[in-house]
């Protein structure tokens, strides 16, 4: 297999993120992200969700000027890349495949080695794309579209799940929240900007749920009731009371969330505490943290902005972890919807 000038610890990577509805791309040199490309698919919108084969086509169509620019951005060229990183999953198949398809025929094409990498760890390791990073062992709450999980994270490599969602995720709290309230899809920012404005008018109920996981399908069924009972009494009580129901919702999520991270800080005795994922963009978390973080004294670890939702970046960083242990795959990985952890 080929090798490059490049010292063992500054290889150049190259990763792709295609699991979802963005097709993504980054160039990382070392501890330097030198690009992160992302073109979103905003097709889905009309759908109110991600139709899978509509952002499979849109994949195939897209991956190669993604690539060819965040190569062009990184100011390399193809041939200086040590390492394809790719998403292996959890993810939408026919997604997945278009990116392994790309990062396999690259990785033959170049003669360098092929990293898979697991998206929800990738999430996790996007701390440490830029400083401060957090301290080992550190516990992560790891909330997107498909998962919401509290993890304690030992090394780069050993990441154990403490709790998880034993139905919807939070990200999914809030799209679906979305389309009781015919917002387009993904609702989560919508709701993020319209609850700025608004009040923590209405309460809804906690899930009674033991230990560290977490449940968010009651809170769907209740927002339901409560949307249908409103509006019977006054059909445009939505658009009234849109800012406030949005408010109350993400309080409500964001309490639901906090009270789990607070109990595994207090279980596991650790006060490095970092959220990730989609939802960890949401400013009324970001800020709960924070106060959480000065009310129990731990130290919190809030990704920035454009290493919250899905991006290759972060597929870059994991793919470097590996790189320097030299966990490689070999040409007949396939994609998995489903991934083992
Ligand atoms: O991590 P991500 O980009 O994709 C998955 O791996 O699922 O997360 C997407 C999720 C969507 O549910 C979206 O509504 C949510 O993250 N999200 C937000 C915000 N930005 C994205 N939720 C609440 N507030 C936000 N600002
Ligand atoms: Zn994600």
């Amino acid at each position: 297999m080929r090798k490059n000038n490049q010292s063992l610890e500054h290889p150049i990577i190259l990763a792709i993120e295609s699991s979802c509805d963005d097709t993504s791309v980054a160039v990382l040199s070392g501890n330097s992200m030198l690009s992160n490309l992302t073109y979103n698919q905003d097709m889905h919108r009309k759908y109110g969700g991600v139709v899978p084969e509509v952002a499979s086509r849109s994949h195939q169509e897209k991956i190669a000027t993604v690539v060819q620019a965040s190569i062009d951005k990184a100011g390399i060229t193809l041939h200086q890349v040590d390492a394809i990183g790719f998403t292996r999953g959890p993810g939408l198949i026919g997604s997945l495949m278009v990116g392994v398809s790309y990062a396999k025929g690259l990785a033959l094409g170049l003669n360098v080695p092929l990293i898979e990498v697991h998206h929800m760890h990738a999430h996790i390791l996007a701390h440490f794309i830029d400083d401060p990073v957090p301290k080992f062992p550190f516990l992560c709450l790891t909330v997107s579209g498909g998962h919401t999980q509290i993890v304690k994270v030992n090394s780069p490599l050993d990441m154990i799940i403490l709790g998880q969602t034993l139905d919807d995720a939070a990200g999914e709290a809030f799209d679906k929240t979305g389309k009781l309230l015919q917002l387009p899809y993904p609702a989560g920012p919508l709701i993020d900007k319209l609850a700025k404005e608004g009040e923590v008018k209405y309460t809804f109920p906690h899930p009674k749920v033991d230990g560290l996981d977490f449940s968010f399908s009651g809170l769907k069924t209740a927002i339901l009731y409560f949307l249908n009972k409103e509006l019977k009494n006054d059909p445009s009580f939505i658009e009234k009371e849109l800012n406030h129901i949005c408010a109350s919702v993400q309080y409500t999520i964001i309490d639901i969330l906090l009270k789990k991270v607070i109990l595994a800080a207090q279980k596991e005795g650790i006060n490095e505490i970092a959220i990730a994922g989609g939802v960890s963009a949401n400013s009324g978390l970001r800020s709960a943290l924070e106060k959480a973080g000065q009310q129990y004294g731990w130290n919190t670890y809030i990704p920035a902005f454009q290493y919250c939702t899905d991006n290759a970046g972060m597929i870059a960083k994991a793919a470097y972890f590996k790189y320097l242990v030299a966990d490689f795959s070999g040409q007949d990985v396939s994609p998995q919807a489903r991934l083992d952890w």
